[in-house]
């Protein structure tokens, strides 16, 4: 049986302060905690949610860098941004601070001197990639160079951006430094590593045997890590930025990012807990008492951090108890590509809130609608009209709306009395009494795409019962009839305030205000006298308003503008990196003298039917015939432009049939840097079916 705990910790990834959150952010790990912590909070569990900026590590100092301002001054802004953005979200933090706070700075540092007294780090020394003009150690993420896997240029020394592959700074071809373009040498350098070969034997016992409930993708690469076998790592970096190494002879050394920022949940805890002892008690009560369940919120990049590494060091530091589980999502794509800081692919989030003031509510309900929970997935702008156009107005907005102005309009805003129910009305509902039932299920099974889905039930079964009862038609006749159906439709409604507080924070309160519910929690769900007869209703306003095509067009437009500037910018670094392939392997005159390569006039060119690639040629090759060529450069040609030029082509090369059409041949062309393709031509005109040597 499973084990009954007294309370729960949430922790939610510490975003990076080195630029503003976006919907990603908020789809993978912020909106589902929040969803999570209001509902344990609706059921009046002992609950703690915590959350703040992650500071250290060089994405920061490399924005710093980029802008020409001081690392203090990115963090500054960003944190406050980004706290400001939860905010407004509704995300609801119990406390968000950072990872640059006096309490952090001495509470890792305290954590990392305890490890190190007690032989829990082994020293190795290592030769590091070295900048000798600058004098710095370079971090994974300051080293660029050619991708070994898909050879795109400018890959980070700890990934490839182009193809996704996880890498180490060693794989890298001709690495040099991201910051300047620096060549880079191989230099020794001491530091701490954390020994996680000594920890495989448990983890793999508590992961692999006692933890199968977690979701697939993250037992998935957990088992890949231990299967593949862990080694240590290392837990200090030569950097400038950060906590310095709490050991004599480690100046110039800081504490590994993903060393102190996770235990930025346990500091953030304690100055939650020192501040305010006798609403939340000591800290320790939520990291160091069995009673407590730990639940980690953070995307699948995070996985291996928070179910290897972090557990690692509590364990050995010891005390500390373990997370119950890590439920991470897969990632949220925009428009079908990659969401990417750096490129300003994103929604981000202040920006949404200054489009689409007050759609808070909206946002939150198609990223949960769309949810990554096992696979990545896409936003769109499109499902995001039609889900708030659809669904919210049509549906849970249409019920409400209803129920509230027949109410107003039949009985003065006063709840009336409930009569006698007809079979429908009881078949109605013993349908939205399993909603509660099965929302919970799935929201204690971070289940949360579902149970919105089963959520909005409520609203269709409400929307139903009036569109089949009509009591618009039948007050004239039947008033008594009419209050009950209205009666039902309210409590409906009081319930839909219940069970989309977790989901919809905003919309929630407006309704619960709109009915006048005093008392609210989630165990009225399934009730029907959540309103008592007579009872005043307020004032009705609208939960959710259409969105028009042209809003959607405008963000549209901002993200066709975003990638017309990355493509100039791909553009340009791909001209400036450009460098020339290394010449093949050495071959003999006679070699070459196997090709007949020759000249000849294109007398006709035009577009292969049913090919969006191949030209046909034709080519006048002085030999009386004509001669037929296929070419694969329709996407760089007019096919009539070509016609009148000479062309350099192989003439002895075996025929191939292409769509139908035998090739006679190769018309010999240039790929430049971008992949495009120019046709070889000669300088002076030559008669047609002279030899080129
Ligand atoms: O991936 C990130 O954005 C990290 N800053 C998450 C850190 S989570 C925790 F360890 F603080
Ligand atoms: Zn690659």
């Amino acid at each position: 049986m499973d084990k009954q705990f007294k309370r729960t910790l949430v922790t939610s990834a510490l975003p990076y302060a080195n630029g503003p959150v976006h919907i990603g952010h908020l789809a993978g790990v912020y909106v589902p905690a929040d969803i999570y912590v209001r509902y344990l909070r609706l059921k009046k569990q002992e609950v703690l949610f915590i959350g703040g900026s992650d500071e250290h590590g060089v994405p920061v100092t490399i924005r710093a860098r980029k802008e020409g301002i001081t690392v203090q001054d990115v963090v500054d802004r960003y944190h406050y941004l980004i706290k400001d953005s939860f905010e407004k979200f509704g995300i609801s933090f119990d406390i968000y601070s950072r990872t640059t706070s006096k309490t952090h700075h001495k509470f890792a540092s305290d954590f990392f001197r305890k490890l190190y007294d007690e032989g829990k780090f082994v020293e190795q020394t290592s030769e590091q990639f070295y900048d000798e003009e600058t004098h710095e150690f370079l971090t994974d993420r300051n080293i660029r160079g050619e991708c070994p896997r898909c050879h795109a240029l400018g890959a980070y020394g700890d990934q490839c951006e182009k193809c996704g592959a996880t890498l180490s700074p060693d794989e890298l071809i001709n690495p040099y430094n991201a910051v300047n373009g620096n060549p880079l040498v191989k230099k020794s350098t001491k530091h701490w590593y954390l020994p996680l070969d000594q920890h495989e034997e448990w983890l793999r016992k508590w992961i692999l045997d006692d933890h199968k409930e977690w979701r697939s993708n993250v037992y998935g690469q957990c088992k890949s890590w231990l299967d593949g076998g862990l080694k240590p790592r290392a837990v200090t970096r030569d950097l400038d930025w950060g906590i310095p190494v709490p050991v004599e002879g480690a100046e110039g050394k800081v504490l590994y990012v993903w060393f102190d920022a996770p235990i930025g949940y346990i500091s953030n805890t304690k100055e939650l807990c020192d501040a305010n002892p006798e609403q939340y008690g000591t800290w320790q009560k939520w990291w160091q008492d069995d009673d407590t369940r730990m639940i980690h919120f953070i995307g699948k990049d995070n996985i291996v951090f928070h179910c290897i590494v972090f557990p690692a060091m509590l364990k050995a530091h010891g005390d500390y108890i373990l997370p119950d589980n890590v439920p991470s999502n897969e990632f949220l794509n925009l428009e079908g590509d990659k969401i990417s800081t750096s490129r300003n692919w994103a929604v981000w989030l202040n920006e949404y809130l200054e489009d689409m003031p007050g759609k808070q509510d909206v946002l939150r309900y198609v990223l949960t609608a769309n949810a990554p929970e096992t696979k990545d997935n896409d936003f769109t702008w499109k499902d995001y009209q039609a889900r708030n156009n659809n669904e919210l107005v049509a549906i849970f907005g249409n019920f409400i709306n209803r129920a509230m102005k027949l109410t107003e309009k039949y009985f003065g805003g006063k709840v009336p009395a409930c009569g006698e129910l007809t079979d429908y009305d009881k078949s109605t509902l013993n349908e939205f009494k399993t909603v509660k039932e099965d929302v919970e299920s799935l929201l204690d099974n971070f289940k949360f795409r579902d149970a919105q889905k089963q959520a909005m039930e409520l609203a269709r079964i409400g929307n139903k019962y009036l569109a089949e009862t009509e009591p618009w038609k039948l007050f004239k006749t039947d008033e008594g009839r009419v209050a009950t159906i209205l009666n039902l439709a309210l409590q409906i409604s009081a319930n839909l305030a219940i069970a989309f507080e977790p989901f919809l924070p905003f919309s929630a309160a407006k309704l619960r205000t709109m009915l006048g519910m005093e008392s609210f929690e989630w165990d009225n769900l399934g009730r029907t006298d959540l309103l008592a007869e007579g009872h005043q209703l307020g004032e009705s306003v609208l939960l959710f308003e259409k969105i028009e095509d042209d809003v959607i067009q405008k963000q549209l437009d901002r993200l066709e503008r975003i990638k017309a500037e990355n493509d100039k910018k791909a553009l340009e670094e791909a001209e400036q990196n450009y460098k020339a392939k290394p010449v093949g392997e050495l071959c003999t005159i006679d070699d070459f003298a196997k090709l007949d390569i020759r000249t000849a006039t294109v007398t006709a060119c035009e577009k292969v039917k049913k090919s969006d690639k191949l030209l046909k040629f034709t080519l006048d090759d002085g030999s009386g015939t004509p001669r037929t060529i296929l070419s694969g450069i329709q996407a760089w040609y007019n096919p009539e432009d070509l016609i009148g030029k000479q062309v350099l082509f192989i003439a002895n090369l075996a025929p191939r049939v292409m769509k139908g059409i035998e090739s006679q041949g190769m018309i010999l062309s240039a790929e430049n840097f971008d992949g495009s393709i120019s046709v070889t031509t000669v300088e002076h005109p030559v008669k047609p079916g002279s030899q080129v040597k």
